[in-house]
C-alpha cells in the first residue's frame, strides 16, 4: 500500500448495476418539493464500469466512453468523488483524498429511468474511498448518497429493496430465492432522455398523489419479495408489477409516443410490459435471460421494418439483461 491506501498497481474497479422498479407508489409531495415514494427496486446484471486511479496534478478527471454517455456536465462521478473527499475531510485521521483519474464505461442508457447516473455516483463513492484507503460510517455514507441523488442510497444496499422516502430510507429484501434461473429482462429505451424532475413537475400539476391500488400492490409486492420469491414467481406476477407504476400517466404526457409503443410491444411479445421508473424504459419479464435475449432480438428485427412505433431520431436501445439477487460491486463486464 502507498501513501494513498491504494497499491499503486491496479485502479479500483466497480461494477455499477442498473435497477429496475417493479412497483413505484407515489404517496404525496413533500414539504420539501420531492414526493414521498414505495417502490421496490431490484438491481439488474446490466452495468455501468467505473476505474479509479490516484493521478498527480491537483483535479480529478473523467473520461466516459459508451454508446449513450450522455451530456458530461451531468455525469454524477465527479460530484461523487469531491462529495467523498469532503465527507472524509470532516473524519477522524482524515487521509490523503488525492486526485483520481475516473474512466467510466456507460452501457446504461442515459436518463433512461435504469438509475444508471445515480449508480455511477454511489460506486464512485465506494471506489474512491478505497483508492483512498478512507473509510466512512454508514451514515455518513448514507447522508453522502443522498445528497447526490435520491436513488443513490439504493445502490449502496447490495440486492433488492423497498425504497420509501424520497429515496433515502432502503430496507433490504430477501429477493430471488437461488432456485432455478433469474428473470430475464428485455428493456426498450425509445432514444429520447427524460429528466425525472419533468415527470415529477407533471405528476405534482396533474395528480398529487397516486393510485392507491399501486400502493396495496407495492406493500403486498415487497412483503412477498422480503421473504424471497423464486424467478417463477415473480414472472407470474408480471401483470399486476407491469400495471403498478403511478408515474406513468405523467410519463405519458411528457413523451406522448410512449403509449403506443408500449402497446405495440405488448401485441408483439405477447406480455405485460411495465415503466422503470420515471422512464422511458419499458421492460417485460421473461423465465431466464436466454428467453429475454430471444424476445430482445426480435423487438430489434421488427424495429427497422418500421411495424414498432419508437420515438426519438435513432431505433430505440434494446438489450436483454436479468434481475440480480445481489449487487456485484467489482470484476469484469457484464450485461
Ligand atoms: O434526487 P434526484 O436528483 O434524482 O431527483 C430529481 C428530481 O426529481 C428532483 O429534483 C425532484 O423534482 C424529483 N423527485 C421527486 N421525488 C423523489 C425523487 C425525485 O419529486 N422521490
Amino acid at each position: 500500500m502507498n501513501a494513498l491506501g491504494n497499491s499503486g498497481l491496479h485502479p479500483i474497479v466497480r461494477l455499477a448495476p442498473a435497477k429496475l422498479n417493479l412497483t413505484l407508489a407515489v404517496i404525496g409531495r413533500r414539504p420539501d418539493g420531492f414526493h414521498d415514494l414505495h417502490s421496490v427496486f431490484v438491481p439488474l446484471a446490466l452495468a455501468d464500469r467505473l476505474s479509479l486511479a490516484p493521478v498527480g496534478g491537483t483535479e480529478d478527471r473523467l473520461h466516459v466512453s459508451g454508446a449513450d454517455t450522455g451530456p458530461l456536465g451531468d455525469n454524477l462521478v465527479l460530484r461523487a468523488i469531491a462529495a467523498a473527499r469532503w465527507a472524509v475531510g470532516l473524519g477522524p485521521g482524515r487521509p490523503a483524498t488525492g486526485p483520481l483519474a475516473a474512466r467510466l464505461e456507460k452501457r446504461i442508457p442515459a436518463a433512461a429511468g435504469l438509475g444508471g447516473g445515480s449508480s455511477d455516483a454511489a460506486a464512485t463513492l465506494d471506489g474512491a474511498l478505497a483508492a483512498w484507503g478512507a473509510e466512512l460510517d454508514p451514515e455518513a455514507r448514507y447522508r453522502t448518497a443522498v445528497s447526490l441523488g435520491s436513488d443513490v442510497p439504493f445502490f449502496l444496499a447490495g440486492g433488492p429493496a423497498l425504497v420509501e422516502g424520497r429515496g433515502e430510507r432502503v430496507t433490504p429484501l430477501g429477493g430471488v430465492r437461488p432456485e432455478g434461473t433469474a428473470p430475464g429482462v428485455p428493456l426498450v429505451t425509445p432514444a429520447v432522455g427524460i429528466a425525472t424532475a419533468d415527470v415529477f413537475a407533471v405528476f405534482a400539476a396533474t395528480r398529487g398523489s397516486g393510485d392507491g391500488s399501486v400502493r396495496t400492490t407495492s406493500s403486498h409486492f415487497a412483503e412477498e419479495l422480503g421473504h424471497g420469491l423464486s424467478g417463477t414467481d415473480i414472472v407470474a406476477r408480471a401483470g399486476v408489477l407491469a400495471a403498478a407504476n403511478d408515474l406513468l400517466p405523467a410519463t405519458a404526457l411528457v413523451l406522448p409516443e410512449l403509449v403506443p409503443l408500449r402497446r405495440a410491444l405488448a401485441r408483439h411479445l405477447g406480455r405485460p410490459i411495465g415503466l422503470s421508473g420515471s422512464g422511458p424504459t419499458l421492460w417485460a419479464l421473461y423465465p431466464s435471460q436466454a428467453d429475454a435475449a430471444d424476445a430482445a432480438a426480435s423487438v430489434e428485427a421488427a424495429v427497422p421494418a418500421g411495424t414498432r412505433p419508437a420515438p426519438g431520431d435513432r431505433p430505440p436501445f434494446v438489450v436483454a439483461t436479468a434481475i440480480l439477487s445481489g449487487t456485484a460491486t467489482s470484476g469484469g463486464p457484464q450485461q
